[in-house]
Formats: C-alpha cells, sequence, structure tokens
C-alpha cells in the first residue's frame, strides 16, 4: 500500500509555490512583494497595497489611476442584490451573511465566472475588492435596520466604506481623518498573510476549477472560526469579561490550567512576534485618542494583561506573543463597530490577498487539483450482514 506523511494541521507541509507574501516566524518578518509590512502601514494605502499584491509592483502614477478607475467602477451592487439580502434574520451574524452574499455574487456576475479568460480574471478580481466593502457596510445596516447607503467613488477606499457604514439619511457624516486613515492601515495590515486556513481554503476550492466568487465565500466561512479571523471578536468579548485589572491574575491562571485560550495570543508562524500586532497597537493609541477614549478600561486590561503573559514562564515557553487581533477589537470598538462586524472587516481586507493568491495559483502552469491523501485507521475489509442478523 502507499505510505504518505502524515502532519496534522499542515505544520511542515508547503501547499504551493507563491511570490506574494513572505514570513521568517522567527524574527517576526512579514513582506508583501518583498515590502515590510510596517512600512506599506505607515507610507502606503490599502489600494496601492491591493496593486502592489495582484501584480508584483508598486504602480506607477498613471497604473495607479487606472487601477482605481477600475475599482470605482464596479462598487455598486445589483440592485436585485439588496432583495435577495431581505432573506436573512435581522439577528443573523453579518459573517453568515457574508458567506451567503458573497457565495451568491456568481449567481449575478455570471461573465465573471469564466476563470478561462484572463480579462475576465481581472474584472472577478475588480469585483471583489471593489463590492466588499459595499456588502459588508450592508451587512451592518441591515442588523440595524437602517436604510442601505450607497457608495460614493469621489471618496477614497476608507473614507467610502466608513461613510456607508455610519452616516443616516436624517444628518451629514463628516469624516474623521484619523480614523478613515486608522481603517485604512486596518485593511492594509490584514491584506494577505500567505497559506494561512482561509487562503488555503480559497487555493483548495480554486484548484477544482471553481468560480472566484465561490472560493472568496469558502474563504469566508474558514476565515469565521475563532482561531483564525474569529479571534478578534472573540478577543474583544474576553477583554470585556476580564473587565478590570484585579481580574486578571485569576483570569491567567484559568488559561494556564487549559481552561481556554488567551484570544489574540499565539500564532503557527510567528514564535517572536506578529509585527502587524506593533502597527495595531500604535493605530489603537491614536484612534482612542482621536476619539476621545485614552482612558478605555479596555486598553488598560489588554495592556495589563500583554505585561503579565510576556513575563509569565507558561507563554514565554510556548513563544506565545500577540497577534494581530489582540488590539483590532480595541481599535474597530473605538472606530464605532460592534464586535460581531469584526471579523467581516479583515474578510474584507482579506478579500484581496485571497484574489492574488487564487489568480497566482490559476495562472500557474504546474497547478494541480489539490487533493491531501490520508493515514486509514478504520475498520478492515469485511462482508456485509443483512440488517435481521446483526
Ligand atoms: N492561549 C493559551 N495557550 C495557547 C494559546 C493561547 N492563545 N495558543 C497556543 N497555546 C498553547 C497550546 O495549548 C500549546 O500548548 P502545549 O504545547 O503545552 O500543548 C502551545 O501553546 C502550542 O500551541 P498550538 O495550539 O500547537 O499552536 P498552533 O500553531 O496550532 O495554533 C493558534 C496557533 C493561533 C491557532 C493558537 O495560538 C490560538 O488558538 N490562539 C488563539 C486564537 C487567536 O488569537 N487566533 C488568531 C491568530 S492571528 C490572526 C489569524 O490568523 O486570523
Amino acid at each position: 500500500a502507499d505510505v504518505f506523511t502524515y502532519d496534522p494541521g499542515f505544520t511542515s507541509t508547503a501547499s504551493c509555490e507563491s511570490k506574494i507574501t513572505f514570513i521568517d516566524g522567527d524574527k517576526g518578518v512579514l513582506l508583501h512583494r518583498g515590502y515590510p509590512i510596517d512600512e506599506l502601514a505607515e507610507k502606503s494605502s490599502f489600494l496601492e497595497v491591493c496593486y502592489l499584491l495582484l501584480h508584483g509592483e508598486l504602480p506607477k502614477a498613471p497604473e495607479f489611476a487606472e487601477f482605481e478607475k477600475n475599482i470605482v467602477y464596479h462598487t455598486m451592487v445589483h440592485e436585485q442584490f439588496d432583495r435577495f439580502f431581505q432573506g436573512f434574520r435581522r439577528d443573523a451574524h453579518p459573517m453568515a451573511i457574508m458567506v451567503g452574499a458573497v457565495g451568491a455574487l456568481s449567481a449575478f456576475y455570471h461573465d465573471s465566472t469564466n476563470i478561462d479568460d484572463p480579462a475576465q480574471r481581472m474584472i472577478a478580481t475588480h469585483r471583489m475588492i471593489a463590492k466588499m466593502p459595499t456588502i459588508a457596510a450592508r451587512a451592518f445596516k441591515y442588523s440595524r435596520g437602517q436604510p442601505f447607503v450607497y457608495p460614493r467613488n469621489d471618496l477614497s477606499y476608507a473614507e467610502n466604506f466608513l461613510r456607508m457604514c455610519f452616516s443616516v439619511p436624517a444628518e451629514d457624516w463628516t469624516p474623521n481623518p484619523v480614523l478613515t486613515r486608522a481603517m485604512d492601515r486596518i485593511f492594509i495590515l490584514h491584506a494577505d498573510h500567505e497559506q494561512n486556513a482561509s487562503t488555503s481554503t480559497v487555493r483548495l476550492a480554486g484548484s477544482s476549477g471553481a468560480n472566484p466568487f465561490a472560493c472568496i465565500a469558502a474563504g469566508i466561512a474558514s476565515l469565521w472560526g475563532p482561531k483564525h479571523g474569529g479571534a478578534n471578536e472573540e478577543a474583544l468579548n474576553m477583554l470585556k469579561e476580564i473587565g478590570t485589572v484585579e481580574n486578571i491574575p485569576d483570569f491567567v491562571k484559568g488559561v494556564k490550567n487549559r481552561e481556554r485560550l488567551l484570544m489574540g495570543f499565539g500564532h503557527r508562524v510567528y514564535k517572536n512576534y506578529d509585527p502587524r500586532a506593533k502597527v495595531m497597537q500604535k493605530t489603537c493609541h491614536e484612534v482612542l485618542e482621536a476619539v476621545g477614549h485614552s482612558n478605555d478600561p479596555l486598553l488598560k486590561v489588554a495592556m495589563e494583561l500583554e505585561k503579565i503573559a510576556l513575563s509569565d514562564e507558561f507563554f514565554i515557553e510556548r513563544k506565545l506573543y500577540p497577534n494581530v487581533d489582540f488590539y483590532s477589537g480595541i481599535t474597530l470598538r473605538a472606530l464605532g463597530f460592534p464586535p460581531e462586524m469584526f471579523t467581516v472587516l479583515f474578510a474584507l481586507a482579506r478579500t484581496v490577498g485571497w484574489i492574488a493568491q487564487w489568480k497566482e495559483m490559476i495562472e500557474d502552469p504546474s497547478q494541480k487539483i489539490g487533493r491531501p491523501r490520508q493515514i486509514y485507521t478504520g475498520a478492515p475489509l469485511r462482508s456485509y450482514v443483512a440488517l435481521d442478523k446483526r
């Protein structure tokens, strides 16, 4: 019989070759197409990072203008799509809506499902990046019982998204440049992260030739779990549950007794620190200051928890450090989002990574359908026994 290497959780199996993102987990390095994440977060914009991930180089001015034009051309969704939304319960988790709504895009944009045509692959890519903010904002508005807000193409990507979430017909909405910049930076920090669970899901789904909308819906489903993108929602709930600094020692004791995980801590690849978490922590302070919440008690709990965890043997031995999700919850809450929207924002930003990885795979001549093997541990060959004889 064939013998296969057993590698649960794929801790030592490379599933593909990729030129998009490089991570050195021991050194805490994350590069997109060679550029460090902290430099991109500081100096670039989310749309520019999208171009970089998709095309391999930073755009020249005319290339960027053309790219922006292509994105804003596709920001609207079909009117019938809004009626499709009405089928969801108002109290549905917005991630449940995202899985369904994004999957349904293939029912609305048939032309983009022709993956053999490079031009259609590019249009599908632009459509996904352009429509995700519109769909995510609708998921938010729907849960609030507020009217959907149409996109405005004269605004930046982040500003347009915040406006679609927070403006209401009854009053003017004025953007706060610090918050808009923070939103854009949060999108940059989540744009891609090589072969994590959701990206691998997108590649595996796509390897069969499935259309990109269906593949991204599969990625959203995988992202939803609390060990992956769902950790930002769980991390904030955990900080709320701890409540005050005095309760931290008891909580940490519970973690060390294996009663629960410290959400927003630990990473499969980063065994030194998560470079995204550093930028996120800085952004968190900026946002809290801008909205006048510098004394947010949850920030105090987070900082104290981090300090204790980083000096405790249990966490040091296991190389557990804060990841990108540790400070993102407090930041997103200060931006005005409820916890159930946090993973939706992650999905919105990660869409470019998913689609860049999908495109790279489709265009790779060595690509094969993904088909892991298994180690069979079930019953040996036996004969069927009729029901009345069992
Ligand atoms: N709290 C307490 N103990 C932990 C944690 C944690 N957050 N993470 C790992 N450990 C322990 C784990 O119990 C194990 O201990 P031992 O060796 O004694 O059995 C050891 O550390 C190694 O952990 P592992 O589970 O083998 O590590 P993994 O690479 O399979 O898991 C992880 C990585 C991110 C799933 C895990 O650290 C985790 O569940 N963290 C909490 C959820 C979280 O914050 N996820 C977001 C990740 S970053 C953004 C994203 O990917 O979406």
